[in-house]
């Protein structure tokens, strides 16, 4: 049912814990399920030099969480929002489709910890300044404004 590469991610998760002093922390819940994901990010000059993640997931969100953080290591914040649930899903040979709502959850922890980055940075974010749960209205805000800062 799973691919060997999710099940080596599973088996053995890459990035899992926290960063210290971290410069975004995102936190997100998977309504589907309730398993709830948190990402911690250490960014310098715009490049994500460090990501991390705690979940409270199934296998197949561990498996996820565990790529991205490897897919967005090195990547500018603005690569990293580029970076979907679905490519994440093809780099660990696919998921099955009823497992595919949990890699959700690696693509939304990443783009909250980036909003959370953000906001830090004192980039006002379009929304009610609470959580962002990454909709994606949120996240091309959060894009805008990155390039609008950058530029
Ligand atoms: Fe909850 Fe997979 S079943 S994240």
């Amino acid at each position: 049912m799973y691919s060997e590469k999710v099940m080596d991610h599973f088996m053995n998760p890459r990035n899992v814990g926290e960063i210290e002093n971290a410069d975004g922390v995102g936190e997100v819940g998977n309504a589907k399920c309730g398993d709830i994901m948190k990402m911690y990010l250490k960014i310098d000059n715009g490049v994500i030099v460090d990501a991390k993640f705690k979940t409270f997931g199934c296998g197949a969100a561990v498996a996820t969480s565990s790529m991205a953080t490897e897919m967005i290591k090195g990547k500018t914040v603005e690569e990293a929002l580029k970076i979907t649930n679905k490519a994440v899903a093809e780099a660990l040979d696919g998921l099955p489709p009823v497992k595919m709502h949990c890699s959700v959850l690696a693509e939304e922890a990443i783009k909250s910890a980036i909003a959370d980055y953000m906001k830090n940075r004192g980039i006002s974010l379009d929304n009610d300044g609470g959580d962002c749960n990454a909709c994606s209205r949120r996240c091309e805000d959060v894009h805008e404004q990155f390039d609008e800062d950058s530029a």
